[in-house]
């Protein structure tokens, strides 16, 4: 089935395109881009920080480390071997290790040999020769202590969290072997290992999180506030589509809702107010114009049809001898004609006078079912398709009674021209959500889709002798009462008119 008109219920005409909203674009314009630069600042702040406290601490942890390994005795630590714990040596290393360790705030301060292997921990609690913990980890470094230059790890966190780093220093030769020639072969390379917390970096950390939270939150304001500002300019501009949609409708008399201020879009709204004006004042000329020549036309007319049936009147009384009989019957049938055509020109210009018309509503109760039975009694006739009634409401309602009744009789003839004398014509009226709807269907040849697509445009007429001006004045009559008229048709079955007239 097709359907033909506006919608009854007042949804948009125009469809909406689902594109890159105003909103979107804003978004990836400047929300994105500013969020990037936002989070790139915060990690290189970030990093930036961090790399220069670790620099710090790595300097003077390498220092620390590098005065700590000369104040043990490497005389001592080198007579250290596997199961001389109980010597006097390694319980003066040790001391001297604890020292260190209370001296520097370091977690654990250790001596390690040339094959990795601890000589002396701070607690004396490693046996001697027991591989090094960590250090394997840290070769590079140990090699540049054993070389001789401190060395310091990259910062390692322990099962509790904290973040440490390891500094490496070798313990120096003693100052009066370094007189003694190649004095220094006589002492092994042993390391001091000092792992420090490194406290610094952790409350770098904590500053971290901060800044990334602050990130977090100046991305979320930039999104948000690029929707708010979207928004502002949406709002007023999807306003402004609505309003224009109802112009489109031809809804022109409501004034527009001007969107405030003065910006682009406040011109824009000014722009489409002027536009509505001049439509109005476009229509309302063109309706005069249009309304004054049928006036015009209408009155001579008037006199024509009168005196073409004076003359055939006349005619037909003339005595036939006169003229002769076939004469006579020629001059009858042509007056005849000449009458059929003015009443037909009048029709078509009443029609028009009817659609040009701007005249207020005369709103006044009408009982419904018996306004249909009389548009049925007035369109009822011999060898035409039998009209049923089928009221579903009581009562009266406010009507303009007239408009309504001129309405329903130009489809009620629609509907019997198009139906075949077997068919039927049925008349209908429900009432409901504020609306009465009054419809005429028929079981007639109905329409296809191009015909229904112009069956609201003034003059399209698939008929001989039709104006093409029936259903445009149904459609006004039906939006003088805050309604509107709907065609739906299936060709060869028939034909559905509805009106929708919003009660008072
Ligand atoms: N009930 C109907 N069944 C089939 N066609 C219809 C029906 N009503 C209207 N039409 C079509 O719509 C056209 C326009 O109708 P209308 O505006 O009343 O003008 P007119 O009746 O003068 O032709 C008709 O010529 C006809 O083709
Ligand atoms: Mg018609």
């Amino acid at each position: 089935m097709v359907v033909a008109g506006t919608p009854l219920a007042s949804s948009p005409p125009v469809p909406r395109r689902r594109g890159r909203s105003i909103a979107a674009r804003l978004f990836w314009a400047v929300g994105v881009p500013a969020s990037l630069i936002v989070v790139t600042l915060g990690a290189l702040a970030w990093r930036t920080t961090t790399t220069a406290v670790q620099d710090s601490l790595s300097r003077e942890l390498r220092a620390t480390a590098q005065a700590a390994a000369s104040s043990v005795s490497v005389r001592s630590a080198s007579t250290l071997i596997e199961g001389s714990e109980d010597t006097a040596a390694y319980r003066r290393t040790v001391a001297r290790l604890r020292q260190i360790a209370s001296f520097t705030g370091s977690s654990r301060v250790l001596l390690v040999d040339e094959r990795e292997r601890v000589l002396a921990d701070h607690e004396g609690a490693i046996a001697i020769g027991t591989p090094a913990p960590r250090v394997a980890l840290d070769r590079v470094e140990l090699a540049s202590a054993r070389a001789g230059t401190a060395a310091v790890s990259a910062p390692f966190t322990l099962d509790d969290g904290r973040r440490f780093l390891a500094a490496y220093a070798r313990l120096p030769a003693p100052q009066d072997e370094l007189a003694v020639a190649d004095g220094e072969r006589g002492f092994a390379a042993i390391v001091l290992v000092l792992e420090a917390p490194a406290v610094a970096l952790d409350a770098t950390n904590a500053t971290a999180r901060r800044v990334a939270v602050l990130v977090a939150l100046a991305v979320l304001l930039v999104a948000a506030s690029s929707l708010v500002v979207a928004r502002t300019i949406t709002r007023p501009l999807l306003r402004l589509a609505t309003e224009a949609e109802r112009l489109g409708t031809g809804e022109l008399q409501q004034a527009l809702a001007m969107p405030a201020g003065d910006d682009e879009v406040a011109r824009l709204g000014a722009t489409l107010e002027s536009m509505r004006k001049a439509l109005v004042d476009r229509d309302a000329e063109r309706q005069m114009m249009l309304a004054g020549i049928a006036h015009e036309v209408r009155n001579p007319l008037g006199g024509m049809e009168l005196f073409s049936g004076l003359l055939e009147e006349g005619l037909v009384e003339l005595p036939a001898e006169r003229v002769g009989a076939p004469v006579k019957d020629e001059l009858v049938n042509q007056a005849q004609r000449v009458r059929k055509e003015l009443r037909y020109l009048t029709g078509v210009v009443n029609d028009f006078l009817a659609f040009a018309r701007d005249t207020p509503l005369q709103r006044e109760p009408v009982d419904v079912a018996a306004l249909l039975d009389d548009v049925a009694t007035l369109c009822r006739r011999e060898g035409a398709a039998r009209l049923v009634v089928r009221c579903e409401t009581t009562g009266a309602v406010e009507l303009d009674r007239n408009r309504i009744k001129q309405a329903l009789l130009n489809v009620v003839e629609n509907a019997l021209a198009a139906t075949p004398p077997e068919g039927v014509v049925t008349l209908g009226a429900t009432q409901g959500d504020g609306r009465l709807l009054l419809t005429v269907e028929d079981s007639g040849k109905g329409m296809d889709a191009a015909t229904l697509e112009r069956i609201w445009t003034p003059f399209f007429t698939t008929k001989e002798k039709g104006s093409g001006l029936g259903l445009p004045l149904v459609r006004k009559l039906a939006r003088d009462h805050g309604g509107d008229a709907e065609v739906s048709s299936t060709p060869g079955a028939g034909t559905r008119v509805t009106l929708a007239l919003r009660l008072v």
